[in-house]
């Protein structure tokens, strides 16, 4: 019932895209039928209850609810058996049931906290709808132990493990709880690329060793990547090069700890989101390597291990390291448009990222934002900086809520705030002479701008 990329391969789909919501796919694989919808439907939508139904708690027809639509194709024929019991405002229907053999749909993501009765649906369709199946049981606090014993299942009492640890929440809640499971059989590995943040490595560093007490060589690849990623402005291109050199990096990581050990490490481990998964996964059967649009990242390579961010909390990993906002792998080089290498476009965007997230610390609305960072714009435009006329570089910022990184709106800042922030880096900055701020949600914009 929550949407998901499936390929269809029913040939006469007429819908816009080669692969459906699983909504769409129960629609025309029960035969009905799916097509290119008459106006998109993305963002925020009011849908109205058509029939009382359980999966909305029975509630009366005509009760409105706001969620979050990403699709630009509609069921226009259901199949037999099945009827509306939601529609959207614009008339596309939103919600189906078929009581009789207990199929539910629903064309929006009721997952995400933009879909405010979201949770409380998922809800009614676990715990009323399919009823005896679920208990509810599941703890959080259970989770480490089990898969504290997971890990311990998968090796061998006597293998090594690499951890490509990136300094992310996710990353680093995995490499704890790996450590925990095999203690000095855990050999972390931090890639400082030239891509990362301000103070970044001296920052992550310092966590790790002082309050995580995780065993972490340190290695400074900027070199090697900058050099590779020279004269490149193709967004997957770079990522590519980035992943490949990661691959270089561990492999020959692995290659030193065999001849010190006299034994090759067994697995190499790289905790993620949830989000990388869905949008690194092709739809299954469509013969792709990546899923259709997104972008061919994240997972390096190896074994990989994905390990709930929730659980860092009850691993005692300090709260204002698991409150850090993500931070894509290819790192800056995805808010560099163009050739990273190029003048000091790192430079400038790791001084005005500094401020930007500075700011925003010292106003207390870090912790409402999903994500904010700076973006350095291959442009350069015309200003008036004391007695001189510049030429100088283009910045835009963004900063985004989100619950998953999946749907995302943009963060209403105050003017005061805003007016603040612009001062202090053209102030600040040499080389910047103009901010732009980015109000796009997304869909239709992504959160990263390549
Ligand atoms: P987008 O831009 O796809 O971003 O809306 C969603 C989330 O994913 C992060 N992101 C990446 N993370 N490698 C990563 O590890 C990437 O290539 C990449 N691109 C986007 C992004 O920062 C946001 O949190």
């Amino acid at each position: 019932m929550v949407p998901n990329t499936i390929t269809s391969s029913h040939a006469e789909s007429e819908a816009s895209q080669s692969s459906l919501y699983a909504f769409e796919l129960i629609v025309e694989r029960l035969g009905g039928k799916v097509r290119a919808g008459q106006k998109q439907e993305y963002g925020m939508m009011e849908i109205e209850v058509e029939k009382a139904c359980g999966l909305f708690g029975n509630k009366e027809v005509g009760d409105r609810q706001v969620v979050w639509m990403s699709h630009d194709d509609e069921a226009v024929k259901l199949p037999d058996g099945f009827e509306v019991v939601a529609r959207s405002h614009q008339g596309s229907v939103a919600g189906v049931e078929n009581r009789a053999r207990r199929f539910y749909g629903l064309q929006y993501h009721p997952e995400v906290t933009h879909s405010p009765d979201g949770m409380e649906t998922l809800q009614h369709f676990l715990f009323d709808i399919c009823e005896s199946l679920l208990t509810g049981r599941w703890k959080m606090e259970d989770v480490p132990d089990e898969e504290i014993k997971v890990i311990r299942g998968m090796l061998g009492p006597e293998d090594h493990v690499i951890y490509a640890l990136s300094g992310g929440v996710d990353s680093t809640v995995a490499a704890t709880a790996v450590h925990k499971a095999i203690g000095d059989r855990l050999h972390c590995v931090f890639v400082d690329n030239g891509l990362l943040r301000y103070k970044e490595r001296e920052r992550v560093m310092e966590t790790f060793e002082r309050e995580l007490h995780l065993p972490v060589t340190c290695i400074d690849a900027t070199q090697q990547f900058l050099g590779k990623l020279k004269g490149v402005v193709d967004p997957e291109m770079k990522r590519k090069i980035i992943g490949k050199e990661f691959i270089a990096i561990f492999d020959a990581f692995a290659q030193d700890l065999e001849q010190t050990m006299g034994k090759r490490p067994a697995y190499l481990v790289q905790g993620t989101l949830y989000l990388d998964v869905i949008e690194s996964c092709p739809p299954s059967g469509s013969g792709r390597t990546h899923s259709h649009t997104i972008k061919s990242h994240h997972n390096v390579g190896g074994k990989v291990v994905s390990i709930v961010r929730a659980l860092g909390k009850i691993l005692d990993i300090p709260g204002a390291f698991l409150k850090r906002h993500p931070f894509p792998g290819p790192g800056l080089a995805v808010r560099v448009l163009g050739d990273v290498t190029e003048g000091n476009a790192l430079d400038i965007l790791r001084q005005v990222g500094e401020i930007f997230i500075q700011s925003i610390k010292d106003a207390g609305i870090y912790d409402s934002i999903w994500q904010a960072f700076a973006v350095f714009l291959p442009i350069r435009s015309v200003g008036v900086q004391g007695d001189q006329r510049t030429h100088s570089h283009v910045v835009a910022l963004r900063a985004v809520t989100s619950q998953d990184g999946m749907p995302a709106d943009w963060y209403n800042f105050e003017h005061k705030f805003l007016d603040d922030v612009v001062r202090k880096i053209c102030n600040s900055v040499r080389g910047v002479n103009r901010v732009v701020q980015d109000i796009t949600s997304k869909p239709p914009s992504t959160i990263e701008w390549e």
